[in-house]
């Protein structure tokens, strides 16, 4: 389900998360537009509540902050782009920040394309 955004803002309007929420949703995936925050207090509280996974794209948030508290530090799992209009440059590179310990192992095998590389240094 697509969640709309504000009237005055592309962030997500986290007032209709909520009740779009069904027994098939298992993420809410908040984009962090242009580098300013979503409402993370309540997103937060929503994904717990609900027992769901939470992502941010934190692709133009680099250095940007919620409450004083770094976005892409929030979700389960964040994705930072480092695309050439970006503020930090790598060609085609990006970063994905991954908030929970389980999840370490099986991000490190997709990013070896499908090998245990990493176990195997
Ligand atoms: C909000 C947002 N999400 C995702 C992307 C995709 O990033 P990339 O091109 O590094 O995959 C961008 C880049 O333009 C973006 O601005």
């Amino acid at each position: 389900m697509f969640c709309d955004s504000q009237e005055n803002h592309p962030n997500i309007d986290d007032t209709q998360i909520e009740r779009l929420i069904t027994s098939k949703t298992k993420a809410i995936v908040v984009v962090h537009y242009a580098g300013v925050a979503c409402e993370m207090d309540n997103i937060c509280s929503i994904a717990t509540k609900h027992n769901l996974f939470l992502i941010e794209d934190a692709a133009q948030a680099i250095d940007s902050f919620y409450k004083g508290r770094p976005l892409g530090s929030f979700g389960h799992f964040a994705a930072f782009s480092f695309h050439e209009t970006k503020n930090v440059i790598s060609g085609e590179g990006g970063m994905l920040v991954i908030n929970d310990l389980d999840f370490v192992e099986r991000a490190e095998i997709i990013r070896e394309k499908g090998t245990n590389r990493s176990k195997f240094f």
